[in-house]
């Protein structure tokens, strides 16, 4: 019997797709570089259901039914084009080549076009939800020709994880890079949801004086309200556990240096290109660097800056009131950091020609992935009728929800301030806010400056056709339209 889908890679995420494949009754054809890894598996799981070992690319070709779906689960980058590479020339048209890897999404748009050329498919799929995501059901974000959706659509959408209404957490996203554009700006949001996690962490612990056992059971607590999500969830047992070694809380023992591998990265600078203010993912990624800088200038720095801490900030330590402000804040700043994610999305979607349904993507966000959230139902819903709004913060709902912290929020950030405790985005989330609802801001001073010494000119308030204007600074001052 030919197989339906064949995988190539088979670490861990290759392998648990594979399982899951077969588990939902696919016939499922295996290769690695190395055979050992495919017996391996065959021998721990292979009861699990029907598969195919094979010992080379040609192998894997031969024992596919047509036409072919290949999925490619090897190291992002070069190792892709490798196999790219390899396998095309044993392909016919109409065959279909899957990334399920993080790929940069301009590598996947120049792979799309270069593989449409010869007349196959090529399919850049974002797969959020970890290993046990991968096995279980995972968010899916499919990207590429949408003809090759029609076949490799319902298989994608049997192994992905349901949301409570049953609908599976995988959809079309839209042409070439427009998956791995998402499953990248997902991580940028997982980043942030990440960091406002840890600066709850860390005021609940330095302002109200939480040790990380007491803090597991506020998140506990916070993950059955609007907060709850798998992060939150996860933060709970994080911080409930006990060094074996030490007895200490295990959170105090791990170095504070954060790693990446590089999608963090790649969002804030896409954002930049494209001029989204995703300042709240950009701070997430930048705290990371600032975490995993020289310790020896961490050290320094300890030594050699003051704090400048007043001495009138009153303790708050136990105070309930306290908890709950830190709770909302990171409601408000989240909310923020969805929005500022999303919102990028509508400007990408406009730059390469994708259209976008945020309400479907909200949708397939729901369950299955790292950034999982109840929250994800009141983003959907915000998406799902005649008329989007502009901005997330503009859905009814969320305005209300964040009119409804706002106060918590501002005093968690100036507590912050006081304290001279780092809150990179519960502050940038609220200076964001309030800068989109300002109705004047400093970018006027920034005009005027950017024409005196640059004649760079501005445009009028009272001047509705946006003529541009210039003060002749280093004459007589007087106003030229340029
Ligand atoms: C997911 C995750 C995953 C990512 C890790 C590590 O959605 O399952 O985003 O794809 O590789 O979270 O990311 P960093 O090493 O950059 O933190």
């Amino acid at each position: 019997k030919k197989a339906q889908i064949g995988v190539t890679g088979l670490a861990v995420m290759g392998a648990n797709l594979a399982r899951n494949f077969a588990r939902k009754g696919y016939t499922v054809a295996l290769h690695n570089r190395s055979v050992a890894r495919t017996d391996a598996l065959l021998a721990e799981h292979g009861h699990e259901g029907s598969f195919v070992r094979t010992e080379s690319l040609e192998e894997l070709v031969g024992a596919l039914e047509s036409p072919r779906r290949i999925l490619v689960m090897v190291k992002a980058g070069g190792p892709v084009d490798a196999v790219i590479e390899a396998l095309v020339p044993l392909l016919d048209p109409g065959d279909i080549v899957i990334d399920g890897g993080n790929s940069y999404f301009q590598d996947t748009r120049r792979r799309e076009a270069a593989l449409a050329a010869v007349g196959l498919h090529f399919v850049g799929v974002g797969v959020s939800g970890g290993e046990e995501g991968a096995l279980l059901g995972p968010s899916i974000m499919p990207g590429g020709p949408q003809e090759s959706y029609a076949s490799l659509g319902p298989m994608l959408e049997s192994i992905a994880a349901r949301a409570e209404d049953g609908a599976p957490c995988c959809a079309w996203i839209g042409p070439d890079g427009a998956g791995h554009f998402v499953k990248m700006v997902h991580n940028g949001i997982e980043y942030a949801d990440m960091q406002v996690i840890g600066e709850a962490h860390e005021l609940l612990r330095s302002v109200a004086g939480l040790e990380p056992g007491e803090q597991a059971e506020v998140f506990r607590q916070w993950n059955t309200g609007e907060l709850a999500s798998y992060l939150i969830e996860i933060t709970a047992e994080v911080l409930g556990q006990v060094d074996a070694r030490t007895g200490k809380p295990l959170i105090d023992v791990i170095v504070d240096a954060a790693g990446q591998k590089g999608t963090g990265t790649w969002t804030v600078q896409e954002a930049l290109a494209l001029g989204s203010p995703v300042t709240g993912i950009a701070e997430s990624v930048f705290a990371r660097a600032l975490s995993s800088a020289e310790p020896a200038m961490r050290a320094q720095a300890q030594r050699l800056l003051p704090a400048g801490v007043g001495a009138t900030t009153e303790d708050v330590v136990g105070d309930a009131g306290f908890v709950e402000d830190v709770r909302q804040a990171l409601y408000a700043s989240k909310l923020v950091a969805y929005a500022q994610g999303l919102d990028m999305l509508t400007l990408a979607g406009a730059e390469y020609g994708w259209e976008l349904d945020l309400a479907a993507i909200a949708s397939l966000w729901r369950q299955g992935c790292i950034i999982r959230a109840q929250l994800l139902e009141t983003i959907m819903e915000a998406y799902a009728g005649e008329s989007a709004p502009a901005n997330l913060l503009f859905a009814p709902a969320v305005t209300t929800a964040l009119e409804a912290a706002l106060p918590a929020w501002r005093r968690v950030v100036a507590r912050a301030v006081e304290r001279g405790i780092p809150a990179p985005v519960f502050s940038s989330t609220l200076a964001y806010y309030d800068s989109l609802r300002r109705p004047r801001l400093n970018a006027a001073l920034t005009q005027g400056l950017r024409d005196y010494f640059g004649a760079h000119t501005y445009r009028r308030v009272d001047d509705a056709s946006a003529g541009a204007y210039h003060t002749l600074w280093s004459g007589d001052r007087s106003e030229v339209i340029a």
